[in-house]
């Protein structure tokens, strides 16, 4: 880690605001998955048993730039309180006169929780001003927020050149996890990759060809591959003209590197997007005209499976059919739980394939789960992360 961490502070009597990545899903004013507020507890509780008074600010989901009262913090101080045993006093501001008081008054241990980030139209756009009145509340600055540190906001980039700013333990231990895939994988490495769309992932996938030895597809992008290779699709989702332009360049890369691109022998088709459709399995490459594949088939949720339980690493995102829909999750089911009972290192990159995961009550099975989705993809794209770009150097 070439970022100073929050092991590298004073942080004994100090304030020390933390950007934390608390965006998580909410029904009825009610957190429903908690997984990255107990992310965030192993540096809450280093600064608190040390004396800190700890400030945390985060955004939550996508409010229009003003206060949305489906979106406020309220219902996070609550869930995190239970978690840490310990009061949480939240405030309905970011900044301004009733953060700065709130601040003013803490004492060593106590959590403050800052309104909703998002709510100031000048967060996101990395405002000079909003990263002023944001330092004046703290003495130290830690960010911890790995799931938006792809981000160049006002709380994850532009307050930290205000303050002595690094690294929470969560973004370190995210970042090395990753870092060490990308370093130096356990082979054979074996990467799994699904989800929508080719043109999402192409820097991904570029990478991986590089890198891999095995490129498992699934998920509604495999088959513009197939369409790229000249297959017959049915009604499946595919890109447009440039999107099949796009997979098959990255077919003629693949072909001309050391990674397999492996693409499903067969796959269940419906006629319909619905989970009471009719259902076949066919094969992969010749889904009849008018219906759609919508997961990978058993023959290569099995394949998928040796390959996973073959590997000295693998690396999984995005899932590899339509798996809300209970006809369409048995590929996405057999690649978590062969990942689940893999010998190598498992590790999970993010979003929907985390929530199949956790689904399934295999999180704790799997080495790393990442808490970012897009900031997971974008560190391996090879891209910056501006949250860690601006923390001190070591
Ligand atoms: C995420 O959920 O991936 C992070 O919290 C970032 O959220 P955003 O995509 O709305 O910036």
């Amino acid at each position: 880690m070439l970022k100073k961490t929050v092991r590298d502070l004073e942080v004994g009597g100090k304030r020390v605001l933390v950007r934390v990545d608390f965006n998580v899903p909410l029904d009825a004013g009610r957190v429903v998955d908690d997984t990255r507020i107990r992310a965030a507890l192993p540096t809450i509780s280093y600064l608190r048993e040390r004396g800190a008074k700890v400030i945390l600010a985060s955004h939550l989901g996508r409010p229009k730039d003003a206060p949305d009262d489906a979106l406020r913090m309220d219902p996070v101080a609550a869930h995190l309180a239970q978690l840490i045993g310990s009061p949480v006093r939240k405030i309905d501001e970011l900044t301004g006169p009733e953060a700065e008081n709130a601040a003013a008054a803490m004492e060593p241990g106590d959590v403050l929780l800052l309104e909703n980030s998002r709510f100031d139209p000048r967060e996101k756009k990395n405002s000079p001003e909003l990263s002023a009145e944001l330092a004046r509340l703290a003495d130290l600055y830690v960010n911890d927020a790995f799931g938006a540190a792809h981000r160049a906001h006002a709380t994850t980039a532009g307050v930290a050149a205000l303050l002595p700013a690094a690294a929470g333990l969560l973004m370190e231990n995210e970042l090395d996890a990753l870092g060490a895939l990308l370093e130096s994988p356990a082979r054979p490495f074996v990467v799994v990759l699904g989800g929508a769309k080719v043109s999402d992932k192409i820097k991904v996938i570029e990478r991986f060809l590089d890198l891999a030895d095995e490129l498992l597809i699934g998920g509604a992008m495999c088959f513009t591959f197939f369409l790229a290779r000249g297959a017959q699709v049915g009604a499946s989702k595919v890109e447009d003209e440039e999107g099949v332009r796009l997979a098959a360049d990255l077919l003629d890369k693949a072909a001309a590197s050391r990674c397999e691109l492996v693409l499903p022998e067969d796959v269940v088709a419906a006629d319909a997007f619905s989970a009471d459709a009719a259902v076949q399995v066919v094969p992969g490459d010749r889904v009849p005209e008018g219906w759609l594949g919508l997961d990978i088939g058993p023959k290569a949720a099995e394949e998928y499976a040796a390959r996973i339980r073959g590997a000295g690493e693998v690396f999984w995102n995005g899932p590899m059919g339509v798996f809300e829909m209970a006809p369409f999750a048995k590929g996405t089911e057999a690649v978590a739980r062969a990942m689940a009972a893999a010998p190598g290192i498992t590790v999970v990159g993010g979003g929907d394939s985390v929530a199949a995961v956790r689904a399934l009550g295999l999180i704790g099975a799997m080495d790393h789960v990442s808490t970012g989705g897009g900031a997971s993809l974008e560190f391996i794209e090879g891209a910056s992360l501006p949250g860690v770009d601006a923390l001190q150097d070591r």
